[in-house]
């Protein structure tokens, strides 16, 4: 088979790459384009090979794009305008900018690619920008499917529920029956798969600070019964690997992702924390290591200190008690490695020595599960 001619659009540190190499379809990068330098050294240092256009897409013409003779588009645009969190900007953001002249483009290549995969935050599906996508796809006659998928359909211990599309142009169409809704995990009769736990009600998002107001009280650590009966459901799920499986040998320079006294006394009891034999985390985002609330779970690296015993008082001691008891937990931040193992980067997938712990976490929190979008190649091509 001949090998397919892949450009990788907002490459960040090659999720993408890494996912077509792991899908094993005959395939070649043949340009990368991304703007921001720190993660395009990080690309460069892992794919020396590939060229990588260190330039905005909107800064490229229709010429450049017809040289490249591409069959397949990796995309992941920026997501900010789509998340919850952010202010929901949508198509008036200019960070969707690229985006849409992207979709104003395609149709007006010379050779329309066959292929196109996109991923982005969940919130995407209900956007304008979404509806423009599937409008210019619709005309260009492409048939596609959307997806909503969290690692944790593939047993990975982690929550990072991501919208997907993938499309396809004649005369290549889908094995499957596609739909216009969206579907939850990865259709069953994908047989890469190994399990699909992600749409059982134990791998639900956590509730919301509101709904917690309304679903009872809280007994420890700012948690009620209900989401630590959440919690330890996920942890009984077999079809999903524990946390140990993801994690560094526990050397001397660990110390350095020890949580400092002072995040512990303000938000330790904010914080997901986890075990090693857990089966779960939630999604690590670009503040990792630096903002604590939300941004991804920390581990409790001493199992031999009982979780409960160390909260369950912690509100009557002096500060300086309370500090203590916390340390006793040895609570830590995962290294970028396990984020990265967690993520599905292979052994290979290096830094290059002067990208900061703070970069390397921002950076990975902008990337993607590979072996979900691995997968979804897979999918997509079969
Ligand atoms: C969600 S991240 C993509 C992450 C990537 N898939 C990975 O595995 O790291 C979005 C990327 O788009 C880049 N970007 C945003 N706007 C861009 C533009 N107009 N032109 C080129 N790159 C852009 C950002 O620098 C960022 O690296």
């Amino acid at each position: 088979m001949e090998q397919l001619r892949v450009l990788e659009l907002y490459s960040g540190i090659g999720g993408m790459h890494y996912a077509l190499k792991e899908s094993s379809v005959p395939a070649e990068v043949v340009a990368a384009v991304d703007i921001n330098t720190t993660a395009n050294e990080i690309y460069k240092h892992n794919f020396p090979s590939t060229p990588l256009l260190p330039k905005t897409i909107e800064g490229m013409t229709l010429q450049d794009f017809d040289k490249l003779k591409f069959d397949m588009i990796l995309m992941s645009p920026p997501c900010q305008p789509f998340t919850r969190i952010g202010l929901q900007g949508d198509v008036t953001d200019p960070r969707t900018k690229s985006f849409l002249y992207i979709l104003d483009l395609l149709p007006r290549l010379s050779k329309r690619p066959c292929f196109i995969l996109l991923e982005n935050v969940k919130g995407f599906e209900t956007s304008a920008a979404r509806d423009a996508l599937v409008k210019m796809l619709k005309e260009c006659d492409y048939s596609f499917q959307e997806f909503l998928i969290s690692p944790t359909s593939l047993g990975i211990p982690n929550s990072r529920l991501r919208y997907f599309l993938i499309a396809k142009r004649p005369p290549e169409s889908f094995l499957f029956q596609t739909s216009t809704e969206i579907i939850e995990g990865f259709p069953k009769s994908t047989s890469s798969v190994t399990s699909d736990s992600s749409t059982l009600p134990n791998n639900e998002p956590a509730p919301s600070e509101s709904e917690r107001e309304k679903t009872g009280t809280i007994i420890f650590k700012l948690e009620t019964k209900q989401e630590l009966e959440r919690k330890r459901n996920q942890d009984r799920q077999e079809t999903v690997q524990r946390l140990q499986d993801f994690l560094e040998e526990e050397e001397e320079n660990m110390d350095q992702y020890l949580l400092p006294p002072k995040t512990l006394q303000r938000y330790a009891v904010l914080m997901d924390i986890v075990q090693p034999s857990s089966r779960r985390s939630v999604c690590f985002t670009k503040g990792y290591g630096h903002y604590v609330e939300g941004t991804g779970s920390v581990l409790q690296s001493c199992v031999d200190v009982e979780m409960e015993s160390v909260f369950k008082s912690l509100e009557l001691l002096s500060d300086e008690d309370k500090l203590k008891q916390l340390l006793r937990l040895k609570l830590r931040y995962f290294t970028p490695r396990e984020i990265a193992n967690i993520m599905g980067f292979p052994v290979e997938f290096t830094f290059p020595k002067h990208i900061s712990v703070k970069q390397q976490y921002r950076v990975l929190g902008n990337s993607l599960n590979v072996h979900v979008v691995s997968n979804l190649i897979r999918l997509m091509m079969s």
